[in-house]
């Protein structure tokens, strides 16, 4: 099976935990680029909360810089940080570009207490014909302690290995 580990990163916290994910599955990790980059300086917190406010009111579709191809893959592990309640609104770009038919999609997030806020179930809904694995919600802090030990037992779980 090959598997890849798809993410979204401003604070690189989500970046930490697929990383992780990427070392104990031998997956290739991908990260999903925007055209228009965030500012990942933590003192702009609120100029990046007003602005992914609006995206997401908006519903606005920012666009994805790199190519992401996922026909190789078996297993897509898919990474994002809560924004908002939901994911940002470059995950959906994502699901409106990519056809996820017949894959295995593993979602995980990192979060400061909405856990995945739903989102594991927004994905069943865009992707019908994909299989939806249960996901792995990290809080910010866990995650930038290190998370090896909740990806493991999460992975022994879902039975994905190397
Ligand atoms: C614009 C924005 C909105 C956020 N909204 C939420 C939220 O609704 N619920 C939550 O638990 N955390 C929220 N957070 C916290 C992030 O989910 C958390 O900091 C995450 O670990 C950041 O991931 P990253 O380091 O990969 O960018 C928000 C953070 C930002 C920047």
């Amino acid at each position: 099976m090959k598997n890849l580990v798809l993410y979204f990163s401003v604070y690189e916290t989500t970046k930490a935990v697929a990383t992780e994910i990427a070392k104990q599955t031998g997956a290739d990790l991908v990260e999903i680029e925007p055209v228009k980059p965030y500012d990942g300086d933590r003192s702009h917190y609120n100029a990046l909360a007003r602005y992914a406010k609006k995206e997401h009111d908006e519903d606005m579709r920012p666009a994805i810089k790199n190519k992401i191809d996922i026909s190789g893959y078996d297993n897509i592990f898919i990474g994002y940080p809560m924004w908002w309640y939901t994911f940002p609104m470059i995950i959906y770009t994502l699901f409106d570009a990519l056809d996820f038919s017949g894959k295995t999609i593993i979602p995980f997030n990192t979060h400061m207490g909405s856990s995945d806020g739903g989102t594991y179930r927004t994905i069943a809904e865009l992707e019908p014909n994909a299989t939806i694995l249960k996901g792995l919600p990290i809080e910010m802090s866990d995650a930038e302690r290190g998370c090896a030990d909740k990806v493991k037992k999460w992975l022994k779980i879902i039975n994905i290995n190397k």
